[in-house]
């Protein structure tokens, strides 16, 4: 079989003596869509931090597509194409749709020699996302993200994953703030993203959400991983069972 897309080898990770991931290890799949859960200060962002190159583990491996990340800067999640989806980050809000869609790469072209901003190029492909993601007929490629629903702005980060083929899509609480409707919309594209083969790691508080969109869910306690089942093999009762027992169950289980 081909290696996991991601793979998490024994990794520990120190915040001066705080041990915030103790030995994890855990693969991610393309095509996958993985529920990670547990309560708060669990390690579940910082695990993802990780994978962004914005924590350096202080042991353990990390290997992205068969190669192991020796260096980890921020740019080690633009290298292997990790978009990272957050409630509150990602946008500028004083910007339009069509420049947020482009940020940090905006298309150029070069009129007598001098360099423009393409800003045709830049409203066209955001038209196409704003039709494709099911925002409001009056919203259009020139509005600033300010005037967004919560939900719409996570519509314009998930289209500009597609747009620029990232092959990982990690989604901290996509959900926090939204409505119903927004929420059933953004879990639909997390949905058709994996269908499209990229690997989703969805983080969330709600295990009952998650499990239905999942296949795979790994439960984080503490700084340890204390469950990885496939949904299944295991319901959501029972998963939420384990993080109410704060894994215990899952260490007399694996005792017995
Ligand atoms: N930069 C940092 N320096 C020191 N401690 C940190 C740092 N980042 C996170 N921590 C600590 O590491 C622990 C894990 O935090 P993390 O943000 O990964 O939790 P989480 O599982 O994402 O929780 P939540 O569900 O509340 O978002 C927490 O106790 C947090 O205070
Ligand atoms: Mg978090």
């Amino acid at each position: 079989m081909a290696h996991p897309l991601i793979s998490v080898k024994n990794l520990d990770l120190y915040f001066g003596a705080f041990h915030a991931l103790k030995d994890v290890s855990v693969d991610f799949n393309a095509g996958e869509l993985v529920g990670l859960v547990g309560d708060n200060g669990a390690g579940k962002t910082t695990l993802i931090r990780v994978l962004c190159g914005i924590h350096k583990p202080t042991k353990g491996e990390v290997w992205f597509d068969g190669t192991q990340v020796k260096e980890f800067h921020p740019k080690l999640a633009i290298d292997n194409g990790i978009e990272t989806i957050q409630q509150s980050v990602g946008l500028c809000d004083n910007l339009s749709i069509a420049r947020n869609f482009y940020l940090g790469r905006e298309p150029v072209r070069k009129i007598l020699g001098i360099p423009f901003l393409d800003f045709a190029k830049m409203r066209g492909e955001s038209r196409k996302v704003i039709r494709e993601f099911g925002l409001r007929d009056n919203v259009s490629a020139d509005d600033e993200v300010e005037r967004l629903s919560g939900g719409e702005r996570q519509s314009v980060k998930i289209g500009r994953a597609v747009e620029f083929m990232n092959r990982v899509v990690i989604m901290d609480e996509p959900t926090n703030h939204l409505s119903v409707r927004e929420r059933e919309h953004v879990n639909e594209l997390a949905v058709q993203l994996k269908e499209q083969g990229l690997l989703v790691i969805y983080i969330t508080h709600d295990i009952f959400q998650v499990h239905k969109l999942a296949d795979r869910i790994v439960i984080m306690e503490n700084g340890e991983k204390v469950e990885d089942a496939r949904t299944t093999d295991m319901t959501a009762d029972e998963l939420e069972e384990v993080i109410r027992q704060g894994g215990r169950k899952v260490e007399k289980r694996g005792a017995a």
